[in-house]
């Protein structure tokens, strides 16, 4: 059996899933289901100095599998929230536990925190406080100064300059987390113009498998430019999700969108997942698939020319699912095998999505 065991910033993690923060973890009985759903480490739904008060409703589905929320940080106030916790002390699984947000917020909570409950780590979110380098790094240092336990930044999908922040960021923390949720978004019934949220103007946050790639491309460059752990978070729904993100440079993953649409068990579900893919790829642990995209992106050959899409033959079926998406008339059925019109053909690779047969190849 392949190892799944993680170690990040001194931490031992039995698994490399965990929640995110979120509904799915807003009081110690979700957590404790979490745990039984097999999560390999608690973190809780934010916390900050004030309770929030969402407008409902605060949760809704959206396009192509996808969540939109409006739900801010906790309801619960902070002082009841950090009490609920206590019972997820000694579970057998760290305790990682999320706040936010300015500054001061985080330094007088990250304290408090640290003393009442003695976390593994605190998690900080950035989600709400602008999209500037240095308000960051200050929020950064603050927390910093307050605790000494590892912290780990939550970074936000919208923030441009994501290797600029994590390098200036990188000294202060012990570990980043990527990401939040996108947007903000807006989505509404056009027979009643009611807006999908209960938020001012319907506006929210996406999350969910539509932000995948995103939250896959912020893993990879904030793990390629600083050394200290990344988790990756945005879309992960399956072990094959997780496998990504670690050949991206994740040393762990969290799952939001994916808990709220299939329930607690799907921390346990992506963990067996994940196994069985190291096994049947022969791989002993996660350690030997962690950054693999990148060493792989270095031996990359440097294509030049525009390839031409090729056939096997002995692979097609006849089947048409390739002709039917190629919007350049460069695929034609004969004699029951698909062909490709060179000259039609601009290289752009779509029809090979839709094949079954792994009969399609890009040639150079
Ligand atoms: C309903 C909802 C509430 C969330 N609340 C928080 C939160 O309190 N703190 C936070 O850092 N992220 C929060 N998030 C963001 C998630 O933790 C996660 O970063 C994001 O949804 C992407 O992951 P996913 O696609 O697995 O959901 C929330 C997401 C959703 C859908």
């Amino acid at each position: 059996m392949p190892d799944l065991s993680v170690k990040i910033s001194g931490i031992e993690f039995k698994n490399p899933v965990m929640p995110a923060a979120g509904p799915n973890v807003r009081n110690s009985e979700l957590m404790i289901k979490a745990i039984d759903g097999g999560a390999g480490a608690i973190v809780t739904k934010t916390i900050s100095v004030v309770a929030a008060n969402d407008p409902r409703p605060t949760i809704r589905k959206t396009n192509c599998n996808g969540l939109m929320n409006c739900e801010t940080w906790s309801e619960t106030p902070a002082e009841q929230f950090i009490e609920d916790c206590k019972k997820i002390k000694n579970l057998g699984v760290p305790l990682i536990v999320s706040i936010g947000y300015k500054s001061d917020d985080v330094a007088k909570l990250g304290k408090i925190v640290q003393s009442e409950l003695e976390p593994d780590a605190i998690e900080f979110s950035t989600h709400y406080v602008g999209r500037q380098v240095e308000p960051l790094v200050e929020i950064a240092k603050s927390l910093r100064k307050s605790v000494d336990i590892p912290i780990w930044m939550k970074i936000s999908p919208n923030f441009l300059g994501i290797e600029e922040l994590a390098l200036a960021v990188s000294p202060f923390v012990d570990g980043f987390v990527a990401i939040n949720s996108f947007g903000p978004v807006l989505d509404f019934d056009p027979e009643n113009l009611e807006p999908k949220l209960g938020s001012k103007y319907g506006r929210g946050w996406l999350s969910g498998q539509p932000i995948l790639p995103i939250a896959l491309r912020i893993v990879h460059q904030i793990s390629s430019v600083q050394n200290k752990p990344v988790i990756g978070v945005g879309g992960i729904a399956r072990g094959i999700d997780a496998i990504k993100f670690i050949m991206a440079g994740a040393s762990a993953v969290q799952v939001c969108s994916a808990a709220i649409q299939k329930g607690h068990s799907i921390y346990g579900k992506i963990v067996s997942e994940i196994e069985q893919w190291l096994e049947k790829h022969g791989y002993n642990s996660l350690d030997e698939i962690k950054g693999l995209y990148s060493r792989s992106l270095e031996n990359r050959l440097k294509y030049s020319s525009i390839p031409v899409m090729t056939i096997d033959e002995s692979k097609c079926t006849g089947c048409q699912a390739c002709i039917s998406r190629c919007v350049q008339g460069a695929l034609y059925l004969s004699d029951d095998k698909s062909k490709v019109i060179a000259e039609n053909c601009i290289g752009c690779g779509y029809c090979q999505d839709f094949c079954a047969f792994d009969a399609m190849k890009l040639k150079y």
